[in-house]
């Protein structure tokens, strides 16, 4: 299966749909399925230091055999880690870990006030290091951007944020892409809460998919990067196949008007 890439700001090229890596309960079912996917054809991996499961994602890669130039492998510097010394610190572990030399993408994961300044800094000085691909920020919405903008010399690849129709604000999808910044939208499954949506199920139906396929699908209709997580291969797969198939500009609009703010994560505006 062909998943399409984008091109960042600084001209490194990202997959537009990867697997997403937060599992607390399935720990122990985490390396098979980056197995899984990575024999899929998925080759965007999102992990996370938080995630707690990057020794198991690096045996994973290894095991895969694959060139490490074909994968795009993310991660994140959780909240106690901000500052510049202790991310550095942070990223360090990250790597071995993972046991990889450098990542393609590197992401503050969550603005936490205080520190931002300083932890854009070390991001800077691992991006000059080559040590990053690309470097970017999890959670930033405008307001944390532009004082962002105001000190940086690297202007962040991407942002990673939630996305789905229920959780929408076009005006910040507008920002970043005024900005040149790359959207990565997660939980774009709304980790299933919303399935049997009858207006969710009409439309699926429509188009002879899923609900979990049509979700996936609108995050790529917006041109945003998506991860959704699964650790079963049968779901990964159908997760993935979202490329045979539009959303009309009416269905598009029929979704977007389902925002609720339900979220499975904190409000960035609350920070
Ligand atoms: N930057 C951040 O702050 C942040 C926050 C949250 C998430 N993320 C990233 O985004 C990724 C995705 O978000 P998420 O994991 O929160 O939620 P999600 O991808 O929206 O949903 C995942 C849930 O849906 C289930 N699922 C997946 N495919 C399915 C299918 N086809 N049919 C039925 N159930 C299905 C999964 O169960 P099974 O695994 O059992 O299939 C899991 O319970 C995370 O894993 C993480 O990498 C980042």
């Amino acid at each position: 299966m062909h998943i399409p890439s984008i091109t960042l700001n600084n001209g490194i090229s990202m997959p537009q749909l990867g697997l997403g890596l937060y599992a607390p309960k399935q720990q122990d079912e985490i390396k098979q399925s980056v197995l899984d996917a990575l024999d899929l054809g998925i080759r965007l991996i999102d992990s996370a230091a938080i995630y707690a499961n990057e020794i198991q994602v690096g045996e994973a890669i290894k095991e895969s055999g694959l060139s490490r130039k074909e994968l795009f492998v993310t991660s994140k510097v959780w909240m106690d880690d901000m500052g510049y010394d202790s991310t550095l610190k942070a990223f360090d572990k990250t790597l071995k870990d993972l046991g990889l030399e450098y990542l393609d993408l590197y992401l503050i994961h969550w603005p936490k006030d205080g520190q931002r300044k300083e932890t854009w800094k070390a991001m800077e000085t691992l991006y000059e290091q080559k040590l990053c691909r690309s470097i970017g920020v999890s959670n930033y919405y405008q307001k944390h951007l532009e004082e962002l903008f105001v000190k940086a010399n690297v202007c962040p690849a991407v942002n990673q944020f939630e996305l789905s129709p229920f959780c929408y604000m076009p005006e910040e999808l507008a920002f970043n892409k005024a900005n040149t910044i790359q959207v990565e939208g997660y939980a774009p499954l709304v980790r299933g809460w919303k399935k049997d949506d009858p207006v969710l199920n009409e439309i699926a139906n429509h188009y002879g998919k899923s609900t979990f396929q049509l979700l996936v699908r609108w995050n790529i209709e917006l041109g945003a990067v998506t991860i959704p997580k699964s650790v079963n291969r049968a779901r990964i797969q159908e997760n993935m196949d979202v490329f045979d198939f539009s959303i009309s500009e009416e269905d598009m609009e029929r979704m977007a008007s389902m925002y609720d703010n339900t979220r499975v994560a904190w409000d960035p505006r609350d920070f």
